[in-house]
Order: structure tokens, then C-alpha cells, then sequence
């Protein structure tokens, strides 16, 4: 049995599919039934609706497992959520865990997201686990933030400067999570994981205007005014903080490179953004 979190979000969803699509026995801890119900129960996973930062929801969701999904969305409290996860995976007797973490995750980070990611890798590679790391770029799925501006002004805004990303469709994500999760040789290993094409976001409006058949136009926005935006959203001034240094480094060339990694582990090329595009058409085009 494998436990995967977060399986109603977006990488967790994806690897969720994965794994149901191979035919794996696979349990998920949600906090909404429904929502899992419409994206698994068709595919015969075990439910289990529980509260990651509950450790009795955790065991429960645990028993019987051997391997896990490591997946959390970010907060200040992030790290000793994950701490406690693979503190109880111990005692429930997994043997492998397989971490959703990011390419900015390394040991000199002084950005707090990837800090909490690099501090809970470490805790990881020394809990005598099997241990696998998941390390992707930027998420295509981002984007998805700024359909509503794409969709009514064919614009959007982000304070991206001509910071480039190999930004990666999160399905992709899912299927490397499945491998890591059911291949074998994955102990051990860290894989920074990109989409196909190192591009600027004034090369994603381009990709935008192609498949759309209309100008889409990438408007570099000043980091006031996008802290300010997602103020509305972000509730706590921790994470608020954490989200626009983060986006900072992107703008200075943070996630300037791509790999392989995908197609090494895939046996084939990573979805390019023209598919993503394509894929969510509805969003982006005017009503
Ligand atoms: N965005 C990027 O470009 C990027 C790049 C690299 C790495 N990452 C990393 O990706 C991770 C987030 O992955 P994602 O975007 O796939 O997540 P997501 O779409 O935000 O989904 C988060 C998932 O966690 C679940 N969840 C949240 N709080 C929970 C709780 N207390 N108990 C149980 N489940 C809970 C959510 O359930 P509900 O449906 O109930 O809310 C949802 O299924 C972060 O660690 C981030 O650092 C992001």
C-alpha cells in the first residue's frame, strides 16, 4: 500500500492518477471526501479524511503502508509538519518516502521556502528511511493564477523581469512521483525535474499567442504591486514574505536551467507549454 498526501492538489492528484492508472493499491489522506471522491474513488483508491498536522490522522493514515508521498502545501509551520510525517512513517514500519521538495532547495538557501524544503531533506537522509527527492522548477500550473487577466485583457502580470524558467507541467510531476514511488533504483536519489524549454515570460506570452491564435502580452509587474495582489490571497505575512523572495530569485535567474531528468526517468519528453496551453485552453480564451 502506498499513502499519497496532498492528493487532491495538484502534484498529488496527478501521482495519485499515476499510480491508479498502473494498477497500485493506494490509500489518500484528504480533508474533503467529496473532492477525492470525484478525482479517485472511480479508480478505486482507499480514502482515508484526515489532517496531516493531526498525528493521530497520520497513523491511521499510515498503518499498513510502506510507501509515502512526502507532499505539503507551504507554511510557516511546514518543516515540523514534515518532521512529524516521517517521524510516524518510522514507527508505522514504511520503508520509503519520496518528498515533493524544489530545485531552490539547497544547502545555502536564505529564501524560507526552499530553507524549510533543504531542512527537511536533511531530516529525511538522516532518518535511516529510504528516501527519494523530488525537485521541480517552476509549475506550469501557476499560470493558472492568471487566467482571469489572460481570458479578460489578454495580459498578464507577474514580477518576473526576464528571470527564465523550465517550467514543468505538474502531470509530469505526478508520473516522476509514480516511478520514484514504483520503479526500482530510486533510494537515494534527487531529481531536479523541468519541463522541456528554458523560457522567459515574455517568451510564455509568445507560446500563449500561438496556441490562442490572439496577442498575449507578459507585463512586468513592480514587486509592490504584486505583493500587494497577493495580499488578498495570503493570509499570513510569513508566507506572503516567503512568496516574493522567492519570486525575487526567479527574477534574478534563481531557475535558470533545465535538465533531463524527466525523459531519463520517463522514456519520454516532458509536456511543453503549448500543450499545457492547449490542455486549459478554456481558462485562457475570452468568454
Ligand atoms: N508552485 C511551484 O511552482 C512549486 C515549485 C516547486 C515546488 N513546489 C512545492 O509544491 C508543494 C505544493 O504542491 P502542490 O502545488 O501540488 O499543492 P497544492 O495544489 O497547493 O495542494 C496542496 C494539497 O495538500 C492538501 N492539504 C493542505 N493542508 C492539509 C492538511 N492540513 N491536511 C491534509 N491535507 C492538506 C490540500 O488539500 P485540500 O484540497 O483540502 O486543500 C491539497 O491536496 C509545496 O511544498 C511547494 O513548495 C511548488
Amino acid at each position: 500500500m502506498i499513502l499519497v498526501t496532498g492528493a487532491t492538489g495538484k502534484c498529488g492528484s496527478a501521482a495519485a492518477k499515476e499510480l491508479l492508472k498502473k494498477g497500485e493499491v493506494i490509500r489518500v489522506l484528504v480533508r474533503d471526501e467529496a473532492k477525492a471522491m470525484d478525482l479517485l474513488k472511480a479508480g478505486g483508491a482507499d480514502i482515508v479524511v484526515g489532517d496531516i498536522s493531526q498525528q493521530a490522522d497520520i497513523d491511521g493514515a499510515l498503518a499498513g503502508c510502506e510507501k509515502a508521498l512526502l507532499l505539503l502545501p507551504n507554511s510557516e509551520q511546514q518543516l515540523e509538519l514534515e518532521k512529524m510525517f516521517i517521524e510516524r512513517a518510522k514507527a508505522a514500519g514504511v520503508k520509503h518516502i519520496v518528498k515533493l521538495s524544489s530545485m531552490e532547495a539547497v544547502a545555502d538557501t536564505q529564501l524560507p521556502i526552499p530553507a524549510i524544503h533543504w531542512a527537511a531533506e536533511e531530516y529525511l537522509r538522516a532518518s535511516g528511511l529510504d528516501w527519494t527527492m523530488i525537485k521541480p522548477s517552476f509549475f506550469m500550473q501557476n499560470l493558472l493564477g492568471n487566467a482571469v487577466t489572460i481570458k479578460s485583457m489578454q495580459k498578464f502580470f507577474l514580477p518576473l523581469g526576464k528571470g527564465k524558467t523550465g517550467m514543468i507541467d505538474c502531470r509530469d510531476i505526478g508520473a516522476v512521483i509514480c516511478e520514484a514511488l514504483t520503479g526500482t533504483g530510486h533510494e537515494s536519489e534527487s531529481y531536479e525535474i523541468t519541463g522541456p524549454e528554458l523560457l522567459d515570460f515574455y517568451q510564455v506570452a509568445d507560446h500563449f499567442s500561438e496556441v490562442l491564435g490572439h496577442k498575449i502580452e507578459y507585463v512586468d509587474q513592480p514587486p509592490e504591486a504584486f505583493r500587494e495582489q497577493l495580499s488578498q490571497f495570503l493570509a499570513s505575512e510569513w508566507h506572503l514574505n516567503a512568496v516574493c523572495a522567492l519570486f525575487g530569485e526567479i527574477a534574478k535567474g534563481g531557475l535558470g536551467h533545465t535538465t533531463d531528468t524527466v525523459r531519463e526517468l520517463l522514456g519520454r519528453k516532458p509536456i511543453p507549454l503549448q500543450q499545457f496551453v492547449r490542455n486549459h485552453a478554456a481558462a485562457f480564451q475570452p468568454d
